[in-house]
C-alpha cells in the first residue's frame, strides 16, 4: 500500500519534471519568436513616430527634439507624449496637446497600428491629412481641436469602427461634410464647430444612433436634416450661428434624452408645438433667439419640469406669456426680449412672476 503510493508518487514527478523541462525548451523558443515580432513592430512605431518629428517645422518649447531621441536603443514609451500598452508595447496613444507645435502629419503615423487615442488639440498642425490614418483601426478618439488644418472633411474619417469622439473645433475646414463620416456608428461626441462648413448637414446624421453630443456651431450650413430628430440617445446639440433655413428644428425638440439645444443666431422659421414637453422632458438650456419663429410661446412649457434658461429673443413670438412659467421649480434665466408678445412693452411683465 505504502509502497505502491510512493512509487505512483515517483512516477508523478518525473511525469512532472518531464513536463516542465519540454515546457521551458517550448518558452524559450516561443519567448525568442515573440520577441523578434515586438522588437519589429517597436521598430515600427519608432520610426513612425521619428518621421512625424521630422515633419515638425516648429518646436518652440523644444520638447520633441529634446526628448524624442533617435538613438536605436531609446525606449519610446518612455517619450513625452507617448503611452504604451503594458503588455505589448506598443504605442496605444498619443497626447501632444498645447505643445505649440507646427508642420504637417506624415503617412508614417498611419502605421501606429495599435493607436487608439491621438491627441493633437492647441497646436499648428496644418496641411493635408495622410489618408494612411485611416489605417489605425484601433482608435477610439481624435482630437485636432484648435490647429491650422484646411480643406474638406476627408471622407476615410468614416472608416473608425471603434470610434467614440471626433474633435475637429477650430480648424479652417470648409466645403461640405462628406455624408461618409456618419458611418461612425460607435461615435459618442462629434464636434466641428468653429470652421468654414458649409452646405447641408447630411441626413445621414441620423445613422449615429449612439451620438450623445454634437457640436456643429459657428459654421455657415444652411440645412439641418429632419433626421437628426431620430437620434434617441442625443443630450446636447449646439447648432447656433450658422445660416440654418427651414423647421427642421422641431423634430429636435422631440427627442426626450435632449437637456441643452442652442439654435441661435440662425434663420429658422416655425413656430413651437404646444405639447412639445411631453416629448422634450430632459431639456434644461433652451436657447433659440435670434431666429424668425413665430406663433405662441407653448402653454404647457411648464411640463418641461427640468428647464433651467430659457431664451426665445428676438424672433416673432406674439400673444401672452405663460402664468403657468411660474411653476417652473429651477428656471433661473428666461429671456423673451424683442418679440410681438402682450404686454411686453418694456420687459415689464416679467416682474409679476416669482424668478
Ligand atoms: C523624456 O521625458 C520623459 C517624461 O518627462 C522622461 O522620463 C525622460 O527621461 C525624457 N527623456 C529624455 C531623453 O529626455
Ligand atoms: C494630454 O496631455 C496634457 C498635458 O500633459 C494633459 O493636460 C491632458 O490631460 C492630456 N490629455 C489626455 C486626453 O490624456
Ligand atoms: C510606414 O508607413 C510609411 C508611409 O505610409 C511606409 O513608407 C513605411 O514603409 C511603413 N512601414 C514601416 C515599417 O515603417
Ligand atoms: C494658423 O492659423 C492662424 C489663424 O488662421 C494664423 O493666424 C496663423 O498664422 C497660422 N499659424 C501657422 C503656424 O500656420
Ligand atoms: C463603414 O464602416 C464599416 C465598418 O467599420 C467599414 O467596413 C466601411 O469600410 C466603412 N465605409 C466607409 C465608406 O467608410
Ligand atoms: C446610413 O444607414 C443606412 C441605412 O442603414 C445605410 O444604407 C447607409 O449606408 C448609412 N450611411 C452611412 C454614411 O453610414
Ligand atoms: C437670414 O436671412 C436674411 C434674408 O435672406 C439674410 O439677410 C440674413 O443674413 C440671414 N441671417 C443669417 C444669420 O443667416
Ligand atoms: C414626435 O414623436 C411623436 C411620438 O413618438 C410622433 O407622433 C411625432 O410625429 C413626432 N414629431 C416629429 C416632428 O417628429
Ligand atoms: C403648473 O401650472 C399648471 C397650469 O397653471 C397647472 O395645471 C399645474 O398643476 C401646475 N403644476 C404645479 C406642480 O404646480
Amino acid at each position: 500500500m505504502e509502497k505502491s503510493r510512493f512509487l505512483l508518487f515517483r512516477m508523478l514527478s518525473m511525469i512532472r519534471c518531464l513536463c516542465y523541462i519540454y515546457m521551458m525548451i517550448m518558452a524559450n523558443y516561443l519567448t525568442a519568436g515573440a520577441l523578434a515580432i515586438a522588437h519589429t513592430n517597436f521598430s515600427t512605431d519608432q520610426s513612425a513616430l521619428l518621421a512625424l518629428k521630422a515633419h515638425i517645422t516648429s518646436d518652440p518649447q523644444n520638447i520633441l527634439t529634446a526628448n524624442w531621441s533617435s538613438a536605436s536603443n531609446s525606449d519610446i514609451c518612455n517619450w513625452v507624449g507617448v503611452t504604451c500598452g503594458a503588455r505589448h508595447h506598443r504605442v496605444t496613444a498619443l497626447n501632444l496637446s498645447s505643445m505649440g507645435l507646427a508642420g504637417v502629419i506624415p503617412p508614417h503615423l498611419g502605421n501606429l497600428s495599435f493607436l487608439i487615442k491621438l491627441h493633437l488639440k492647441n497646436n499648428f498642425f496644418n496641411g493635408p491629412l495622410p489618408q494612411e490614418l485611416s489605417r489605425l483601426r484601433r482608435l477610439k478618439a481624435i482630437n485636432f481641436q484648435y490647429n491650422n488644418f484646411t480643406g474638406t472633411i476627408p471622407s476615410w474619417f468614416g472608416s473608425f469602427p471603434k470610434l467614440q469622439t471626433f474633435i475637429l473645433w477650430g480648424n479652417g475646414f470648409s466645403g461640405f461634410i462628406p455624408a461618409a463620416i456618419f458611418n461612425l456608428s460607435a461615435l459618442e461626441k462629434i464636434d466641428l464647430s468653429n470652421n468654414q462648413l458649409s452646405g447641408s448637414i447630411p441626413r445621414e446624421i441620423g445613422n449615429l444612433t449612439m451620438v450623445k453630443v454634437i457640436y456643429l456651431d459657428d459654421n455657415k450650413f444652411e440645412e439641418l436634416p429632419n433626421e437628426i430628430g431620430s437620434l434617441g440617445q442625443l443630450e446636447v446639440l449646439f447648432v447656433q450661428d450658422n445660416a440654418l433655413k427651414g423647421s427642421a428644428f422641431v423634430p429636435v425638440l422631440n427627442i426626450s434624452s435632449l437637456t441643452t439645444f442652442t439654435l441661435y443666431g440662425n434663420n429658422m422659421s416655425g413656430s413651437l408645438p404646444d405639447n412639445m414637453c411631453e416629448h422634450l422632458s430632459s431639456i434644461r438650456r433652451l436657447y433659440l433667439d435670434q431666429n424668425q419663429l413665430d406663433g405662441m410661446i407653448p402653454s404647457k412649457l411648464w411640463q418641461c419640469k427640468e428647464l433651467r434658461e430659457i431664451s426665445l429673443a428676438s424672433n416673432n413670438f406674439r400673444g401672452s406669456i405663460p402664468k403657468s412659467l411660474g411653476n417652473l421649480t429651477y428656471l433661473s434665466k428666461i429671456i423673451l426680449s424683442d418679440n410681438n408678445l402682450e404686454g411686453n412693452k418694456r420687459g415689464s411683465i416679467l416682474q409679476s412672476f416669482r424668478f
